[in-house]
């Protein structure tokens, strides 16, 4: 798809899902490009006057100095443990909304934040609708950097081609939380998704991985016959 038309689709859904920001809201704010137009759209309320009294609880450190820049008043998780809205991009989302996040690099914050959301909005263009995980992109697993090799082989003995993410110049990709992500390509996609977050979970030094199960409200997906909003 043209690059123009796929930024055009990410920001009529980011300005479908910020529709449903009222005044008063603590707000679970979501990192990537998608993320990105939401905020802005956002930031664009605030400065105007249309949104009052918003408050921004960042997922990334990239988020919350945009946010920041927008004049969007911050706060942690601390001082406000329930949000009543978190809006966020998605690599994948199934027929069940089940969602693989995390290719922007920071799911570990992006899942405390949105498990902490009272509704969770996820904003994304029609090319993400897949009928199963893992069959568009590979799975992001954060973990330790300590001992990441023996990660990594443990993750290749679950079926996939494991791959440490680096940056452009060769240097293993750091989070936000020092740690390291590890892609891992199911070749045909991952059959049992909750199995396998399962599985995930219990592995000492996998800190997160990218399964978003069940954590969805609602999806915004914007595609070439206009926004259609898919309730859980
Ligand atoms: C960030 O870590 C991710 O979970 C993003 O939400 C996801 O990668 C979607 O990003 P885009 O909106 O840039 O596709």
């Amino acid at each position: 798809m043209d690059e123009r038309l796929v930024a055009n689709l990410k920001r009529m859904a980011a300005e479908r899902a910020v529709d449903l920001v009222q005044n008063g809201m603590i707000l679970g704010l979501g990192h990537g490009s998608t993320a990105k137009y939401a905020v802005d759209i956002i930031g664009e309320r605030v400065k105007s006057g249309v949104l009052q009294r918003i408050v921004g609880v960042p997922t990334s450190e990239h988020t919350a100095a945009q946010a920041r820049a927008l004049g969007i008043p911050l706060a942690t998780l601390a001082e406000h443990p329930v949000l009543d809205l978190a809006i966020d991009g998605a690599d994948e989302v199934d027929p069940d909304l089940n969602l693989i996040k995390g290719l922007g690099g920071a799911l570990l914050r992006e899942k405390i934040v949105e498990s902490a959301a009272q509704r969770f909005v996820v904003v994304v263009d029609e090319s993400k609708l897949v009928r199963r995980l893992g069959t568009r992109g590979p799975l992001p697993v954060e973990v330790t950097q300590f001992a990441w090799e023996a990660h990594a082989g443990w993750l290749k003995s679950l079926g996939c081609r494991a791959e440490l993410r680096r940056a452009a110049d060769g240097v293993p990709f750091v989070t936000d939380n020092n740690n390291y992500i590890i892609h891992c390509a199911f070749p045909e996609g991952i059959s049992d998704p909750v199995a396998l977050a399962r599985a995930l979970i219990q592995r000492p030094g996998i800190l997160e991985h990218g399964l978003f199960l069940g954590m969805a409200t609602e999806v915004v997906v914007a595609g070439a016959d206009g926004v259609r909003v898919i309730s859980a």
